[in-house]
């Protein structure tokens, strides 16, 4: 249940970061990330909404010593919304986004469904979500009230069944 187990099942040897369920205490850690990764970051109230709800999945990355990225998804019904995800700046491009999306998608399981909204500069992290096979399926325009920018959003649809 998120944000009530602590426990790491990656198999990982020591010292290697380790992905587990978020839970309560890490939101100061996941603050400081979030600060410097968003121009509106989200607030504790937020990520203690997200943590409480028993569908969701949110997950963290971790060394012995800090906590580098983490990921929030929620459940809507049949489809799985990816809420939230970041990684320490001085951490990325080093897999480890990729790590918890792979995370998640064992954790939803196969035939799960998926949405996002990113905005439509973040060119960085639509990259990395079209390498998932998320598609663009059109914009929220002005979305974003900081700067007016518009919403991509973007689905990932379980492959269709070959037809015989
Ligand atoms: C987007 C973000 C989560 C990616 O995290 P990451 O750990 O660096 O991602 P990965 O290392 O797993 O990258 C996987 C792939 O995504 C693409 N990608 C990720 N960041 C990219 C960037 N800045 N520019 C271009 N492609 C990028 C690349 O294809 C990358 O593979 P490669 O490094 O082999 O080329 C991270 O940049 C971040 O925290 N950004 C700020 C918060 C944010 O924008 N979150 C998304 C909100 S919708």
């Amino acid at each position: 249940m998120a944000g009530q187990t602590g426990s790491d099942d990656t198999g990982q040897g020591a010292g290697s970061p380790r992905i587990r369920r978020l839970v309560y205490s890490d939101l100061p850690s996941v603050l400081a990330i979030e600060r410097r990764s968003f121009q509106t970051p989200w607030s504790l109230a937020m990520f203690v909404l997200e943590l409480s709800k028993p569908s969701g999945i949110c997950l963290g990355v971790s060394d012995e010593r800090a906590l580098a990225g983490y990921l929030v998804c929620s459940r809507y019904a049949d489809v799985w919304h990816l809420m939230n995800v970041a990684v320490a700046p001085e951490q990325r491009r080093s897999g480890i986004a990729t790590r918890l999306m792979e995370r998640l998608f064992e954790e939803a399981g196969p035939g799960a469904r998926y949405t996002l909204e990113v905005r439509a500069s973040n060119s960085g992290a639509i990259a990395m979500y079209e390498r998932f096979g998320f598609r663009p399926v059109g914009h929220r325009r002005r979305y974003y009230h900081d700067n007016g920018e518009d919403a991509l959003i973007m689905w990932l649809e379980p492959a269709a069944p070959v037809e015989a």
